[in-house]
């Protein structure tokens, strides 16, 4: 089942997506309005594969552009079965659950769901358990919940499990990027990333994949199709990566300055009309409201604000909702439309 935020119609203020509220930079719309769509973009990805390494100081040989994080993620659990895994482990809630559930039954897995424990507070890790015959998924910093994991407690299950997949798509945006696995040389981790939140280019469709073992980039490499990445995709995170780096780590600094203010804005205005709003170092939060999450969300997309709400997530109750962090403009307007609501009920 495939279920997701940022459908909302045009005009209507979405919270259901977690874009970078400061981007796209000016360097970005730049890089796209130069694209050129009149030749095939370089089969191997040679220049594009070294850019990226280079940024990420790792070997080019360790790197798989994808069709956003989302090819990365279907791309390594497919290899993960053909390496010969049998279990895959989703810690939930997690962005996609479902669909990956989905997915990873119909290309011959067992799953099984981690819950993540919380408290009245925040969500934890917990102690996964997976062994050598398991590949385990997760998001870092977690979607939805906000959580940021520990390198540490991360190697740890990569160690005891099969693989592991971390899903960094939104580690950019998060309170601390150093606790990405990206780099870690670590035989049994992929980290799957994507250039789709930070620079708010849901469109664009890029990311790309990290791994040391040199068997499954090359399966990865097999079974993704010809020329997956777009040459415009291809031409935006060169000159990304390349020719505008320092303007675009000066961008995502200021991004990661940026995000814990407005976070904080909207924690206090949600926690004053009684929502229990769950610790998040991420550009969206995990709340609680104090009524049902679907009631809300349809009164507030009659009033031209869409929110995320538990629909699609696995452990998560029918008062949670997913709001993303925006401009505090737009955040005054959300605490008001629902100050109002809750008024009414
Ligand atoms: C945690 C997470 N990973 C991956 C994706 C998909 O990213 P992309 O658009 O780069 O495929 C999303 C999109 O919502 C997400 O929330």
């Amino acid at each position: 089942m495939k279920i997701h935020g940022g459908l909302a119609k045009p005009g209507i203020l979405d919270f259901s997506s977690n874009l970078n509220p400061l981007a796209p930079p000016g360097f970005v719309i730049e890089l796209i309005r130069g694209c050129d769509y009149s030749t095939y973009p370089d089969y191997y990805y040679t220049e594009l594969r070294a850019t990226i390494a280079r940024f990420n100081g790792v070997n080019e040989d360790e790197v798989v552009p994808t069709n956003g994080a989302s090819e990365g993620l279907y791309a390594s659990l497919m290899v993960a079965r053909l390496l010969g895994l049998r279990g895959c482990v989703i810690v939930s809630p997690n962005y996609g659950d479902l669909e990956f559930e989905d997915y990873c039954r119909l290309i011959g897995f067992r799953v099984t769901h981690h819950v993540m424990p919380h408290g009245e507070s925040s969500f934890t890790l917990g102690d996964v358990k997976a062994g050598e015959g398991e590949v385990v998924l997760l998001s870092n910093p977690s979607n939805p919940t906000g959580t940021l994991h520990g390198r540490d407690e991360l190697l740890e299950i990569a160690d005891a499990a099969g693989l592991l997949i971390v899903d960094e798509a939104y580690i950019n945006l998060s309170d601390d990027p150093s606790m990405s696995l990206m780099g870690s040389g670590h035989g049994k981790v992929v980290v799957v990333r994507s250039l789709t939140k930070e620079l708010r280019l849901p469109g664009l469709r890029v990311g790309y994949l990290y791994s040391t073992n040199d068997h499954l980039v090359e399966l990865v490499r097999a079974i993704l199709p010809s020329w997956n990445v777009n040459n415009c995709a291809d031409e935006v995170v060169k000159g990304v990566y390349g020719k505008y780096a320092e303007a675009y780590s000066a961008f995502l600094k200021e991004s990661r300055t940026e995000i814990p203010r407005l976070r904080e804005f909207l924690v206090n205005g949600l926690s004053e009309l009684g929502f229990r709003v769950y610790a998040s170092r991420a550009n969206f939060i995990l709340a609680e409201a104090p009524i049902d999450a679907e009631r809300l969300y349809g009164e507030l997309l009659n009033r031209g604000i869409a929110i995320r709400t538990p629909r699609g997530f696995i452990g998560l109750g029918g008062r949670h909702v997913r709001i993303a962090v925006r401009g505090v403009e737009h955040e005054e307007r959300l605490i008001s439309e629902v100050k109002g609501i809750l008024s009414r009920v």
